[in-house]
């Protein structure tokens, strides 16, 4: 059974990360087009900088939780075809055990150069006076990020598996941004199955079935009923 999943902020905030349109997420703390847009960072690249250093010393402490490893053992086992299409920028899913995540927004340990775009790893903070390490232009290093109003990574592929996915599950997610929030449709189109595993529910009327609560628990759980099937 081929299986698509979705997954989004939630999943990660019970490993310490925050979401951004819960109540004190990001988006409460910081004007996103200050921050996460290419505008904002042409105005203001240091404050841009220092966003995603914040953003990137969080996630370089933090540790995958149960959830991402339930997925990690669903992908593990043969009968099932798993494909993890992540909107967040951290690696617990790697940390958890999934060896292949479609990462469309990026990296928060990818660096970028936006004069020739080379992508490296990165774990420490950037600086708008270090130069970019392929063609040594200094003020274009950049996360690896997709801002908004710049396209995500790996959409053919991510498209290709949900049109194909017989199950699609979103984990985690407000599904408020697009494309990300036009998967379940596509899915749902193709004949698939789709379920909604969220803290609370979207709405969104093309899930067939949600569940509500917290990933460590709603995730393990349903990852334990397929697995016992
Ligand atoms: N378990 C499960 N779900 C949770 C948990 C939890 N412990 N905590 C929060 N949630 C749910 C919230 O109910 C919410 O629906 O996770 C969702 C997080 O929604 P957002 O904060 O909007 O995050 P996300 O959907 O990942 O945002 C999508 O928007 O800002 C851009 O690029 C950014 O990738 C991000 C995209």
């Amino acid at each position: 059974m081929r299986i698509a999943i979705l997954t989004g902020a939630g999943i990660s905030a019970e490993s310490g990360l925050g979401t951004f349109r819960d109540k004190d997420g990001l988006w409460t703390q910081y004007d996103l087009s200050e921050v996460a847009t290419p505008q904002g960072y042409g105005r203001n690249p240091q404050k841009v900088l220092d966003f995603y250093n914040m953003r990137r010393r969080n996630a370089v402490d933090a540790q995958a939780n149960d959830a991402h490893r339930a997925l990690a053992r669903l992908e593990a086992d043969a009968r099932f075809d798993v494909a993890v299409i992540t909107q967040n920028i951290d690696d617990l899913h790697e940390q958890g055990g999934t060896q292949t995540v479609a990462h469309i927004h990026g990296s928060i340990f990818e660096a970028l150069c936006a004069g020739c775009g080379h992508v490296w790893p990165r774990r420490d903070d950037l600086s708008t006076t270090e130069a970019c390490p392929a063609c040594q232009t200094i003020g274009t290093v950049r996360p690896n990020i997709v801002w908004f109003g710049e396209i995500p990574y790996l959409m053919p592929e991510a498209t290709a598996y949900i049109e194909e996915c017989d199950l699609f599950v979103s984990i985690g997610t407000s599904g408020t941004v697009y494309p990300a929030a036009g998967f379940v449709e596509i899915a749902k189109d193709a004949g698939a199955r789709t379920l909604e595993l969220n803290l609370e529910a979207s709405g969104n009327r093309a899930f067939d079935a949600v569940r509500t609560g917290p990933a460590t628990q709603i995730v393990v759980d349903w990852v334990a009923e397929v697995l016992a099937e």
